[in-house]
């Protein structure tokens, strides 16, 4: 196979085609003329970004984004695996797709991401209008995998991993925001009773320092970004092979002028170091938010979940990190009933979120995974009951995140703008914060167009999940203001 994490150059030469005088590329024996290509994703930030990855490589076949499915040449999918609701989904939409096969004969269609990397072979039979399957470890070769399509090779299906010693990529980015997510490591080798993970995207493999740091000098240099998020299904296990790691990676990245901010997700509580908590201390761009899934409160769940730490643990974590950085906000994953969660075993859960004081979570039902630990363990919770203490639960952080956020009406905050939103029939901009926290803003004039400049703003109104506020400052596109 290619090298998958730098795809094979397969030497694409483009020309301009006289009569018509659209661009054309060649590949091989085959002429690519300017075609669409569709795509919908499911899951992960992980799961967008190699999106934009696969948008990026498309451009060089003469592939161009469209919104419209039934101007498309080529229809890709990129599936997540992790609950059933998403797969679900994905499957309703797959089905849908034949009808535009049917108008379209020469309409290609491609499945990749998690549901491909275990479940591709099985796709490509069940599904006649599906042309091929690719999964999360050959994002890099699409070319080839659409070409070979293109080349009449029949349906097939690749998911094979990327073997090479080194995990080394470079950044490509298709929007022109100046936010930039940057994979820095790939896969789990955790296996946490529930999760898919470990079987959809393989064994941990991390990029070079070096290689990272050079990548996000050359975004913040010739594409304007200003704030990058590290990306990795478990970041803090971030370069334990090269005998390098998250922190120092943290701080070699603090020191590129002109990038104003560091974020990375996700993390393992696992692996926070010690090292990394005084990180967020000293390193200067570093978000003053961290997203530390804990799962669940209940020290027996933790153990039936393989999580290897106690709720004891996790909760200390919580305080050394607000020592070392007072202005830090926290946030996590929880999972609701787990199988035979007891209803003690819930009560603990609602404890955690008393003591931990999360300013967000994310909330999800179990959902049994195929192939994982938990999903072959006998479970006698009843599904109403799952979705009982899902509700619950919700309610219940909500009501923590109101007391938390309310002191912070007449705050002033700093803003980067990332689009429009309406509120009650008015127009208003939306941003995050530092701490990433959401705050709308009614703009100063109307017709003026804030996209990506960073403001301050002074909070009028704190709700549990936004805030509102009035523009004291607008620095425009750079903070330095150039
Ligand atoms: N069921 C429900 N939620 C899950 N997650 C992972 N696996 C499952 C599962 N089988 C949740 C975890 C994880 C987040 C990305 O998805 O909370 O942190
Ligand atoms: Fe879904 Fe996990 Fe795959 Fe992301 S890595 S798409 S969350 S299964």
């Amino acid at each position: 196979m290619a090298g998958l994490g730098q795809r094979r150059q397969t030497g694409e030469v483009a020309y301009v085609d006289e009569a018509t005088g659209e661009k054309v590329v060649k590949l091989g024996g085959l002429e690519f003329p300017p075609r669409k290509v569709w795509m919908k994703t499911f899951g992960c930030q992980m799961n967008y970004h190699d999106s934009e990855r696969i948008l990026s490589h498309l451009k060089d076949l003469n592939f161009s984004k469209t919104d419209e499915k039934e101007n498309a040449d080529l229809i890709l999918f990129n599936t997540c695996a992790i609950r059933d609701l998403a797969n679900t989904k994905f499957y309703s939409q797959l089905g849908e797709i034949k009808h535009n096969k049917k108008k379209n004969e020469k309409l290609v269609v491609g499945v990749g991401g998690c549901v491909a990397q275990t479940e591709g072979k099985t796709l490509v039979k069940k599904y006649k209008h599906l042309d091929f399957a690719f999964g999360t470890d050959v994002i890099d070769s699409i070319n080839d995998l659409v070409y070979r399509s293109y080349a009449g090779d029949g349906k097939f299906s690749v998911n094979a991993w990327d073997r090479s010693a080194d995990f080394s990529i470079q950044t490509k980015i298709t929007h022109g925001s100046p936010q930039a997510f940057v994979n820095i490591i790939k896969g789990c080798n955790k296996y946490c009773s529930y999760c898919i993970v470990p079987y959809t995207r393989g064994k941990e493999r991390s990029r070079k320092c070096a290689e990272v740091v050079e990548d996000v000098k050359k975004l913040v240099k010739h594409q304007g970004i200003q704030e990058v998020t590290l990306l990795g299904q478990n970041v803090n296990s971030y370069g334990k092979e090269n005998n390098e790691s998250l922190s120092q990676l943290i701080m070699e990245l603090d020191k590129i002028e002109g990038l104003e901010l560091i974020r990375y997700t996700t993390s393992h509580p696992y692996d926070v170091s010690d090292e990394l908590i005084e990180v967020h201390g000293k390193a200067k761009k570093l978000s003053k938010h961290l997203h530390l899934p804990v799962q669940s409160g209940s020290k027996s769940v933790l153990e039936r979940m393989l999580r290897e730490y106690t709720p004891e643990h996790f909760l200390g974590l919580c305080r050394k990190l607000r020592k070392a950085q007072p202005e830090i906000v926290l946030s996590t994953d929880i999972i609701v009933g787990f199988p035979n969660e007891t209803e003690e075993e819930f009560q603990d859960t609602l404890k955690l979120l008393d003591e931990a004081q999360f300013d967000f979570i994310y909330s999800y039902v179990y959902s049994p995974r195929k192939g994982t630990k938990s999903a072959k363990m006998a479970d006698t919770l009843p599904d109403d009951v799952r979705g009982e203490r899902l509700r619950y639960l919700q309610k219940y952080q909500l009501g923590i995140q109101e007391k938390l956020r309310a002191p912070l009406k007449g705050q002033i905050m700093r803003v980067l703008v990332d689009g429009q939103s309406h509120q009650k029939g008015i127009q208003k901009w939306k941003g995050r914060t530092n701490c990433n926290r959401i705050v709308h803003f009614s703009p100063d004039k109307l017709e003026k167009n804030y996209l990506w400049h960073w403001v301050d703003v002074e909070i009028t109104r704190a709700t549990s999940l936004s805030c509102v506020g009035d523009i004291v400052q607008d620095y425009g596109r750079r903070l330095g203001g150039e």
